[in-house]
């Protein structure tokens, strides 16, 4: 079964690269693998990846560096010469899975491979990642990508032991070809990085600081992927509307959506993570103002206690949050909402606790991630005080997820009888039933009697409604 990704950063999904190309045929128009001519290295390459979309997008460059050097990819490890794990380490949960990825190879029977770990955990744990698992050869994080064709070059010349994990750098990761995993959306990093500090993430530490690639690239390649045939892409950023252009059109982040919009060809673009403070005006406008800006804003929020989210360092207080989502829902069309929410922060009340609940009513989200905390290495929420206890997380996670339920639910409730465009991205394999996605980003399923709708908009009406999807019929 495939699953498409669609989580904001840092949700942890494991995502097999290589399942969705090898489940779907390439969509009419969609850009298939280009066939290096005269494979320089006969070498076969297998990566999975875990944890966000900017991930997932990250390992789709790094397959396009190894295709440009003659690589080709495979879809099992024991068939790969080259082993790849791409990693997330927001939680402890995710950063443990690659070392059990790791534990499944055996001396005897793997010797001759090359393993390799990139992305975050490759970031945090460095060259330590040799001594616990010696069969390693490579250790990269993503603000070395730049440097991947050397750091490939040493491997393939016989260093057993290479590593790139440089954090200050000023440039991004462009590679001359993008191998893309999705048949219908291309994802697009507009920024790379993160400047703010919020206390319990890591991703500052693994990802360095913020970068913004130039607009004159950023438009130049959503022409490519228009000419290609996509109609739907997705900028991405841990902080995207923090973007600033570094070219000399020092376009905003909201300039930038509209020109993204109108390349010819593209039908629909979305962006994610928004964060609240640098969320304005402007881009509600966009959206109001173009048709092909998707009526979704992921806007983290975190906490609903200004005390709390002072002491994360999330630079809001709960009001302030709170008319950013009041400019949201002064759109002229309707615009969903999805937040992330991290409970059981360390010092967190059952009364600050009880101010998230109640900001979950006044904001009424159409989707919600929720999060117990979990201490990371290098940040500042590891020396507070004041643990919770995983038991009372616990508690905490069940009752908001609960409450949140019952919002969605109620909120998908009133669409039942309207009639939404989807972009169709799946297929189940009883007979005519399909699956897509509303600009709002809801899944929504339902039965044509047309056939080959995969990749096409096509208008279904919404029949019945649950917390998480959809359920309607083709309107023909
Ligand atoms: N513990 C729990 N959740 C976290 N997130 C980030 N760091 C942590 C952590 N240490 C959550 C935040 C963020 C999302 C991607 O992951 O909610 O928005
Ligand atoms: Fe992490 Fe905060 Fe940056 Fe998001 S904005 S990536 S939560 S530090």
């Amino acid at each position: 079964m495939v699953r498409f990704v669609s989580a904001p950063m840092g949700h942890s999904i494991d995502v097999r690269l290589d399942a969705l190309t090898s489940a779907l045929p390439c969509a009419a128009g969609a850009p298939a693998t280009k066939t290096i001519a005269g494979c320089a290295s006969g070498q076969t390459f297998y990566i999975e990846t875990f944890g966000c979309q900017m991930n997932v997008h990250d390992s789709e460059k790094v397959a396009g560096v190894l295709l440009g050097r003659g690589y080709r990819q495979v879809e099992t490890p024991e068939a790969a010469h080259l082993v790849l794990y791409n990693t997330c380490s927001i939680r402890e949960k995710a950063a443990q899975k690659v070392f059990s990825r790791l534990g499944q190879f055996k001396a005897g029977q793997d010797a001759g491979k090359l393993i390799g770990v990139l992305g975050c955990v490759a970031q945090q744990e460095g060259e330590q990642i040799f001594e616990r698992a010696p069969w390693v050869s490579l250790v990269c994080g993503s603000a070395s990508y730049r440097k991947l064709p050397e750091l490939l070059a040493e491997l393939e010349g016989g260093n057993r032991r290479v590593t790139g994990l440089e954090t200050d750098t000023d440039e991004t990761f462009e590679t001359e070809m993008t191998r893309r995993d999705h048949p219908f959306r291309a994802y697009l990093t507009i920024i790379e990085g993160c400047d703010k500090a919020c206390a319990y993430c890591v991703v500052p530490f693994t990802r360095g600081p913020e970068r913004s690639r130039p607009s004159p690239s950023v438009l130049e390649e959503v022409r490519q992927l228009a000419d290609a045939g996509y109609s739907e892409v997705q900028l991405l950023g841990q902080t995207v509307n923090s973007y600033r252009d570094p070219s000399p059109r020092r376009m905003s982040f909201a300039e930038l959506l509209v020109a993204v919009a109108g390349v010819a060809g593209i039908r629909r673009v979305r962006f994610t993570t928004s964060h609240p403070r640098d969320f304005h005006a402007e881009i509600v406008e966009a959206i109001d103002a173009v048709p092909a800006l998707c009526d979704h804003v992921h806007l983290p929020v975190q906490s609903g206690s200004s005390r709390v989210l002072r002491a994360m360092q999330r630079t809001y207080t709960r009001e302030e949050y709170l008319e950013k989502i009041a400019l949201i829902r002064a759109a002229r069309r309707p615009v969903s909402v999805t937040t992330d929410i991290i409970v059981g922060f360390p010092g967190e009340t059952e009364e600050d606790f009880e101010e998230t609940l109640s900001l979950l009513e006044l904001a009424q989200y159409d989707g919600a991630f929720s999060f117990k905390f979990s201490p990371r290495p290098n940040t500042p929420a590891l020396a507070l005080a004041d643990p919770i206890p995983e038991e009372e997380k616990g508690r905490r996670l069940a009752i908001l997820q609960e409450r949140q339920r019952q919002i969605q639910t109620a909120r998908n409730e009133t669409l039942i009888g309207q009639t939404f465009e989807v972009l169709v991205d799946g297929q189940s394999r009883k007979e005519g039933q399909w699956a897509g996605r509303t600009s709002s980003n809801r899944v929504l399923n339902f039965t044509s009697s047309r056939e080959n709708l995969l990749g096409n908009y096509v208008q279904v009406r919404v029949t019945r409604a649950g917390p998480n999807s959809l359920v309607g019929e083709h309107v023909i």
